[in-house]
């Protein structure tokens, strides 16, 4: 196993149908952050992390993330004609992006199914994973911190951060003790819990790195929580082989997946572009006192 972090795996198979009836036809992962699709930021972090070697999961449905990814060659001809140097460099932005690959998950089997599907492609070598519908924002990218981490223990980590109690049910809560500045050492991660049964208030969010161990630890594991292959469980078996760490991430989250976390989103980065900032305070203390 090589101890340098050089693939990302991104899913982003799922059915999205808590944004249905829209994901009925056009993923989740290309709904709009004004004029990105969030799954550009999920890559962006990747490349931003030092990750060039990217595999994105993706299903029936999910066409328009890979023309995303494409070149456009009329479109980037029709700009050059009329000189549109502003586009044409949003369109160059993606181009960076080079070296994504895609596989189909056949069936929506939960994320630990569509992180299997990245078996072939990762090999014997340490992987990310950057769940395709969390938008990270941290002056250092949050998968390039996991990757600092890794390169230190040579462990799989994952990030956490601290759950509102009435939300620990939407997410995998870990357990494990203090062994350095944001770092627990693992001993129990229990998927969606009730809250009084949560071992913490630390859940994960959606960003990993792991040992190529994964994999057989994701054979093993069976049907949990909503009938799907859990992510979760897989990781549960490779704390019994493995150290596995929890790494308390201090940047800001965004889960575009829901409605509000949706709506947030757009806020936040509307609210950090200077064109529209003035414009949109004055609208929302106009729209608070309503
Ligand atoms: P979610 O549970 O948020 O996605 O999975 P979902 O199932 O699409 O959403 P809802 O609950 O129905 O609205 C987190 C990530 O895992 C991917 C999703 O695309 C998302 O990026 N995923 C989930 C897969 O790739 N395959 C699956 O079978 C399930």
């Amino acid at each position: 196993m090589s101890n340098k972090v050089q693939k990302a795996v991104i899913p982003a198979a799922g059915l999205g149908t808590r944004f249905l009836p829209v994901t009925k036809s056009m993923p989740k992962e290309m709904l709009p952050i004004i004029d990105k699709p969030v799954i550009h930021y999920v890559v962006e972090e990747a490349v931003d992390s030092g990750i060039e070697d990217i595999l994105l999961i993706t299903g029936r449905g999910k066409r328009a993330i890979e023309d995303y990814f494409d070149d456009a060659p009329e479109l980037r001809m029709h700009l050059e004609r009329h000189g549109k140097s502003q586009q044409l460099d949003a369109l160059k932005e993606i181009a960076r992006f080079g070296g994504i690959h895609f596989v189909r998950q056949r069936e929506p089997k939960g994320l630990g199914d569509a992180v299997l599907c990245a078996e072939k492609h990762c090999g014997d070598d340490p992987f990310a994973v950057l769940l395709g519908d969390d938008i990270m924002k941290d002056s250092t990218p949050c998968t390039q911190q996991l990757i600092d981490i890794f390169e230190k223990t040579g462990s799989s980590v994952i990030a956490v951060q601290k759950v509102p109690r009435e939300h620990l049910n939407r997410y995998g809560i870990v357990k494990g003790k203090e062994c350095g500045e944001n770092l627990l050492l693992l001993d129990d991660i229990v998927e969606k819990p009730r809250p009084e049964a949560a071992p913490s208030s630390f859940g994960s969010i959606g960003r990993y790195v792991f040992t190529p161990a994964l994999f057989s630890c994701l054979k093993h594991t069976t049907k949990g929580a909503g009938g799907e292959i859990q992510l979760t469980d897989a990781i549960r078996l490779l704390m019994k082989k493995e150290d596995v760490y929890a790494y308390l991430y201090q940047g800001k989250r965004f889960d575009t997946g829901d409605k509000l976390g949706y709506i947030e989103t757009i806020i936040d980065f509307a609210l950090e572009d200077e064109t529209m900032r003035d414009s949109l305070n004055a609208f929302l203390k106009k729209s608070v006192r309503r």
